[in-house]
């Protein structure tokens, strides 16, 4: 199974951006991480990061084509906000993840609320960089075991 990482905005910082909530670990060692995780399934991974809306809403559309098997996706703060986002995770067949390094409903109030996680397969937050693992260990079980959309 070959998996797309999606990171979103400002997820270049990780190892220095807000430490407290984001942890020390780089964007760098979290895809080694995936990496190592995805080898051990059989699977592979491949990674990618924009701050720009535009950019992942290229690389969703491209998933396809592109035969990703799924998508594990973080949109960073487009998680709260961004409908076209939206509109492409909905608008492709490829499944999504939503992933979150930190728990966004134990945070600000605006964080508690996703346009992106009705359109997903579903959503994991709160694990740190071991979002991201779970994510592709829930993708490896929705291609194993297909369930319709909706
Ligand atoms: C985040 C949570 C978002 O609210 C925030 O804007 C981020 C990171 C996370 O991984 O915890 O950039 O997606």
């Amino acid at each position: 199974m070959k998996v797309l990482v999606l990171h979103g905005p400002n997820l270049n910082l990780l190892g220095t951006r807000e430490p407290g909530v984001y942890g020390r670990v780089t964007l760098a060692q979290v895809d080694r991480m995936l990496r190592d995780h995805a080898r051990h399934r059989g699977d592979t991974v491949e990674c990618r990061q924009s701050n720009h809306e535009g950019q992942l809403i290229d690389w969703l559309q491209a998933a396809q084509r592109e035969r990703f098997a799924g998508v594990v996706f973080n949109p960073g703060a487009f998680t709260h906000y961004s409908l076209a986002l939206r509109d492409a995770v909905a608008g492709i067949q490829v499944p999504v993840v939503e992933v979150h390094l930190s728990n966004v409903h134990a945070r600000e109030e605006f964080r508690r609320h996703s346009v992106i996680a009705a359109v997903a397969r579903g959503q994991i937050s709160g694990f740190g960089p071991r979002s991201y693992l779970l994510g592709l260990d829930a993708l490896a079980s929705v291609s194993r075991r297909p369930i319709s959309r909706r």
